[in-house]
C-alpha cells in the first residue's frame, strides 16, 4: 500500500530501539538504509537484523553533535547509494535530576543531542533531498515535549524545541518537494527507558494511557515509516503524537464516575 522514493535512508539512533525498529522495518520494504550511531555494537546488531529480512544495510559511526561525524556518515551514505532522501533523527539521550539542582552540563549535553543533532543532520541532509527533489524528514519527539514530568527539565525542553524546529524545516524546506514532520511517543519500552522506570513508575503511568500498555518500539516505527512514504507528501510541519491516547486524557474521575 505505501511505497518509497529511490534513495538511501539514514537513521540516528539506528542501533537501538525506536531507530533500530525503522531500520529493520524500512529495509524490511526494500528500502537501503544507513544505521548511524555512537554505539557500534548496537549498529551490528541492527545490521544482523536487517539482514534476517533480506534488506540491504551499511552501518556508520556517527556522532550527531560533531559535525565533521555528521558530514562523514552522510559521505559514506552517498558514496555507498547516493544522495539521502529520507533521514530519521532518532538519536537522542535523556538524563532525570531535579530542575533546582539540574547541572547546566547536563542540560546542554541533552539540548546539544536531541536538538542541534537533529539540526545539523538536517541541515546536511537537506542539499541532497533539494537536488533529487524529494525528501523526507522526520523528528523524534516526545509526549514530553507537551506535559512536564519530574526530573525533564532538559528533556521535555529538547522536545519543546524539536516540534518548533520540524515547522522550521516544512517551511523552509517545502518548496523542495521535502517534508519534515515529528513523532511524538508515548512512553515506550527501550534501553533509554529501561533505567528511569521501575515497577512502581510503570504501574502510574498505566492508568493515563488509554490503550492500556506502555508502546513497543514497533508502535512508533509504523507511524514513521508511514510518514517516510510517498504517500506523506502533503503533511508537512506536523507532530504526531503515537502514545496510545495520553495525550488526548485528562480528567480520569468525575465525582464517583471513573474509568
Ligand atoms: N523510549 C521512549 O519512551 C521515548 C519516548 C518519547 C520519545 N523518545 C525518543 O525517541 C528517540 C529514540 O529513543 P529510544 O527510546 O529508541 O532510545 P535508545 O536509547 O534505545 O536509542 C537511542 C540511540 O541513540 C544513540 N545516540 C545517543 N547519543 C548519540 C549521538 N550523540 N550520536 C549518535 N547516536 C546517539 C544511542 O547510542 C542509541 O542507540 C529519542 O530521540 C527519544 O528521545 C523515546
Amino acid at each position: 500500500m505505501f511505497s518509497f522514493d529511490t534513495g538511501v535512508a539514514l537513521i540516528t539512533g539506528g542501533g537501538s530501539g525506536i531507530g533500530q525498529a525503522v531500520a529493520v522495518s524500512l529495509a524490511g520494504a526494500g528500502v537501503p538504509v544507513v544505521v548511524a550511531d555512537v554505539n557500534a555494537r548496537g549498529i551490528d546488531e541492527t545490521l544482523a537484523h536487517i539482514r534476517t529480512k533480506g534488506g540491504e544495510g551499511l552501518g556508520v559511526e556517527l556522532d550527531v553533535t560533531q559535525a565533521a561525524s555528521v558530514d562523514r556518515a552522510f559521505g559514506a551514505a552517498e558514496d555507498w547509494k547516493g544522495p539521502v532522501t529520507s533521514l530519521v533523527n532518532s538519536a537522542g539521550i535523556l538524563k532525570v535530576e531535579p530542575f533546582e539542582h539540574f547541572p547546566e552540563a547536563a542540560f546542554s549535553q541533552v539540548l546539544n543531542v536531541n536538538v542541534t543533532g537533529s539540526f545539523q543532520c538536517a541541515q546536511r541532509a537537506a542539499s541532497g533531498m533539494k537536488a533529487a527533489g524529494f525528501g523526507r524528514i522526520v523528528n523524534l519527539s516526545s509526549v514530553s515535549g507537551y506535559r512536564a514530568g519530574v526530573g525533564r527539565a532538559a528533556y521535555g525542553t529538547s522536545k519543546a524545541a524539536i516540534n518548533g524546529l520540524t515547522r522550521q524545516m516544512a517551511l523552509e524546506l517545502g518548496r523542495y518537494g521535502i517534508t519534515a514532520n515529528a513523532v511524538a511517543p508515548g512512553p515506550t519500552v527501550t534501553a533509554m527507558t529501561e533505567p528511569v522506570y521501575n515497577a512502581e513508575t510503570k504501574a502510574s503511568l498505566l492508568p493515563m494511557i488509554p490503550a492500556g500498555y506502555l508502546a513497543d518500539p514497533e508502535d512508533i516505527s509504523a507511524a514513521i515509516v508511514f510518514l517516510l512514504s510517498r504517500q506523506a507528501r502533503y503533511i508537512n510541519g506536523q507532530t504526531l503524537a503515537v502514545d496510545g491516547g495520553y495525550l488526548a486524557s485528562g480528567m480520569l474521575q468525575t465525582a464517583e464516575l471513573k474509568l
